[in-house]
């Protein structure tokens, strides 16, 4: 199986290649094992581990530590894979820090290149120091989830049009800074659509219509492994929360209990 090359990407854009990018997160060895048999051409290890895996409110409280920890498990389960590694919030405040912490993160976890939200100025310089050292970054834009509180929560970006032309502006820097693609969460599907067209890089989707480059999916709510909901912008395609206790269930029916044992136990 050959792995993605951010060079290829650029150069033929996704259309070239004759289909869509198809990105997944990833937190976990195991999955990372499963992945990398598939045809999947990128993983995520997003900071959304922070909600999935360690019950964290919002992204804002994941640490280095945690990014580099579950991102290097990650890429020894897959090491045929191009797997992307966040930056977690504020650890790339700073263009110093910026760079420490990208260093940091790309060599301790292996991963193939890093992600970061935003595109103000410091940022872009950030990404350009970045691509000169050899570290391939990843672009973030629209809803930002490690800026929920300053963007005033979780909701569809672009709806008007100095907003949409903000995104626009922001795209193209993000480009001429060197990103090898984009994420556009929560980007209105007309928005995405025009961003898609003006870049020569590819954008890869996530709650913004069909027309990006590629879609990523967090793993956990395409097989709905949790509790709660997925968005309603994904289509669980299997159970697995339900699968899963049914089988802990008929385990713990099967589960010979003698009557003392109970009463010692639930005392
Ligand atoms: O952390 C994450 O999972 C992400 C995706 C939603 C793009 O950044």
């Amino acid at each position: 199986m050959k792995k993605l090359n951010t060079r290829i990407i650029k150069k033929h854009k996704l259309k070239g290649l004759g289909y869509p990018l198809s990105m997944l997160t990833c937190y976990d060895y195991q999955t990372a094992q499963m992945l990398d048999e598939t045809e999947l051409d990128l993983i995520l290890v997003g900071d959304s581990v922070g909600n999935v895996i360690l019950g964290y409110e919002t992204t804002i409280k994941v640490s280095l530590e945690e990014m580099v920890m579950f991102s290097s498990a990650v890429k020894r389960g897959a090491p045929n894979k191009f797997v992307v590694a966040d930056l977690p919030f504020g650890t790339y405040s700073s263009l110093e820090e910026g760079i420490a912490n990208s260093k940091t993160l790309f060599q301790q976890s292996e991963c193939e290149a890093v992600k970061l939200e935003g595109a103000f100025p410091y940022q872009l310089e950030l990404i350009n120091r970045l691509v000169q050292i050899g570290i391939p970054v990843m672009g973030h834009i629209g809803l930002t989830p490690q800026s929920v509180h300053e963007q005033g929560g979780y909701y569809m970006h672009g709806k008007d049009q100095r907003t949409a032309h903000d995104l626009i502006s922001k795209a193209r820097d993000l480009q001429a800074a060197g990103v090898f693609a984009i994420v556009l969460e929560c980007v209105t599907p007309s928005l995405a659509q025009q961003i898609t067209d003006q870049l020569d890089i590819p954008t890869v989707g996530i709650g913004s219509g069909d027309k990006t480059d590629g879609q990523v999916l967090v793993i956990n709510d395409l097989l709905k492994m949790g509790k709660e909901t997925p968005p309603n912008f994904c289509n669980p395609m299997a159970d697995f929360y339900s699968l899963r206790q049914g089988v802990v269930q008929k385990y713990l029916k099967n589960f010979q209990k003698t009557e003392k044992n109970e009463n010692h136990l639930y005392h």
